[in-house]
């Protein structure tokens, strides 16, 4: 479902991502760590095409990510949770939700996804018609994830989505993530939060200083050394 192949990036002169190659297959929880800096956002920007790979190929179902273009990303199946949520603040929660449906590409099926979304989420439901900024972190958070998956999504793929989030709420949120699991849901979830993203994961990856420094199972990365250097 994603593929990246030597991929280098570059700010611009700078290299940032070197030679970083990883996939996720179908059905799959797969996460991506490292300490800030690492260049997991980095990642996340050359998946959606906002970054260009300068070497290698970044696929998302198969199809090159620079051939198919940033905004219709969304619309082969990838719900998408950026780093920060980036929600519209001035809109509404039921506004945001809906131009999550429209880039995941529209349909008539809005109000039953609604539905689904609001049942996942009850604290979404009874926002529905509030500002997303008026929201607190956590609620936004859940909006962000609705949003990513009201689309019925393939894959969904999130940058550090428990950044900001207090114990009870970082429970409760990779409770969903275990939850998307067991229904199937492919994952990438990109996590400074190792301890937590090892254990709903079933494979990651470890990035330092724009490489992957070490890749497995995630019983091999608990017991790796370089894991254990960095987090634990
Ligand atoms: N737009 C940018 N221009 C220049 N450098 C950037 C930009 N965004 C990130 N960087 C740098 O790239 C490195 C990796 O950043 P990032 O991918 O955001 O790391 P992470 O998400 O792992 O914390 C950092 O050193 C950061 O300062
Ligand atoms: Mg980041």
């Amino acid at each position: 479902m994603l593929e990246l192949a030597g991929v280098d990036t570059y700010y611009d002169r700078v290299p940032m991502l070197r030679q970083v190659s990883l996939r996720v297959d179908e059905g799959e929880v797969v996460c991506l760590l490292g300490p800030n800096g690492a260049g997991k956002t980095t990642t996340f920007r050359a998946i959606t095409g906002l970054v260009p790979a300068a070497r290698g190929q970044v696929s998302v179902m198969g199809r090159p990510v620079a051939k198919i273009g940033t905004e219709r990303v969304a619309a082969l199946g990838v719900g998408l949770v950026p780093e920060g949520r980036r929600l519209f603040p001035d809109l509404t929660v039921r506004e945001n939700l809906w131009l999550g449906y429209q880039a995941a590409g529209g349909g008539n099926a809005f109000e039953s996804r609604l539905d689904k979304m609001g049942a996942m989420f009850p604290r979404v439901r009874e926002r529905l018609k509030q500002a997303a900024g008026t929201l607190s972190g956590g609620e936004q958070a859940m909006v962000a994830l609705a949003r990513a998956l009201i689309g019925g999504p393939k894959l969904v793929i999130m940058d550090e989505p428990s950044l900001g989030l207090s114990p009870r709420l970082i429970d409760e949120y990779f409770e969903i993530v275990g939850q998307m699991r067991e229904s199937g849901t492919t994952v990438l979830l990109i996590e400074q939060n190792a301890e937590r993203a090892l254990r709903v994961a079933d494979r990651g990856y470890v990035l330092l200083k724009g490489r992957v420094i070490t890749e497995g199972r995630t019983q091999e990365l608990i017991e790796a050394e370089a894991v254990r250097h960095l987090y634990f």
